[in-house]
């Protein structure tokens, strides 16, 4: 099979789905190179193993959650194999900081055998608190994302591009253990199954909707896409850290490019 760019994200609420097409249209023209999109939204696509060639391009785009790369990505991570293909990597986070997930999404495709040659760290909405990066990405974010291709294609076509240097810290930022908390529903809710069909989890019960099993990882798509805005958080940890975000973190982020 001739070189390809794997474009691989994962992306419940879609910003990061947004980022990495875009990204990786712009790649693929560039380096005139079929393109392959692998969606890991999903658990039958998440199970999936991909190999790639020495001379495919991978692209790599997630949501940055409580500033790692989110855990339920660890498993489907650990079954790419690189063998030396060049890796460009995308976190998206929404305005309050991408901590250590840069880092740390580096190091798990550098250990998978990719050479990670360019990365960034992108804004968009925060799916949690939803004035937080409304609007992100924006005009001028895809500007900067066609020049990071740009820049990324150049560095890659010169042959033998050097591994990057991102920011971030080792060991990165502590997980903090999942309470078990789940989207509750208001009578208002159709049964229309749109939160079931789009949960990455699939806790949301298509006998009723309003039921929700163990398992929620709190990524917000069952709130963000039902269209009678019946699913909702109410418990005592979200309604805080709403009002932290809402109160700390309005003023604009700027993507930041390492190449
Ligand atoms: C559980 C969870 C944790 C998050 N943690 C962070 C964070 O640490 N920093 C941040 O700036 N944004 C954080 N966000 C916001 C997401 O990174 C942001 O909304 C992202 O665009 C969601 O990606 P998606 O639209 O591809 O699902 C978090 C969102 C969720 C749902
Ligand atoms: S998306 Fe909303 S209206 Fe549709 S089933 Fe889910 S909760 Fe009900
Ligand atoms: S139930 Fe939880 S995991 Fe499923 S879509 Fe809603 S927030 Fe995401």
């Amino acid at each position: 099979m001739s070189a390809t760019l794997q474009t691989l994200f994962f992306s419940p609420t879609h910003s990061s789905r947004r980022i990495a097409l875009a990204l990786g249209d712009g790649l693929a023209a560039a380096l005139g190179m079929p393109q392959k999109n692998r969606d890991l939204t999903f658990p039958p696509d998440r199970e999936q193993s991909l190999d790639c060639g020495p001379d495919d391009i991978l692209l790599f785009a997630f949501p940055v959650y409580a500033g790692r790369v989110p855990q339920v990505l660890e498993a489907p991570l650990s079954r790419l194999r690189g063998n030396g293909a060049v890796a460009v990597i995308a976190a998206v986070y929404g305005n309050r900081d991408y901590d250590d997930a840069l880092l740390e999404a580096a190091d798990l495709l550098t250990r998978q055998g990719f050479v990670v040659a360019a990365a960034g760290a992108f804004i968009a909405e925060h799916s949690v608190a939803p004035r937080v990066g409304a609007g992100r990405p924006d005009a001028q974010d895809m500007t900067v994302l066609a020049d990071f291709a740009r820049r990324a294609t150049a560095k890659i076509a010169a042959g033998n591009p050097a591994p990057v240097s991102v920011k971030g810290r080792r060991p990165y930022k502590e997980r903090i253990p999942a309470a078990d908390v789940r989207p509750k529903t208001m009578d208002s809710c159709s049964k229309c199954m749109i939160c079931v069909a789009g949960c990455p989890m699939n806790v949301i019960s298509r006998e009723d909707p309003a039921v929700v099993a163990t398992g929620c990882i709190r990524c917000r798509a069952c709130v963000k896409f039902c269209p009678q805005e019946a699913k909702f958080f109410d418990d005592a940890g979200t309604a805080k850290i709403r009002e932290m975000l809402e109160s700390k973190c309005l003023a604009r982020r700027e993507p930041e490019l390492f190449l």
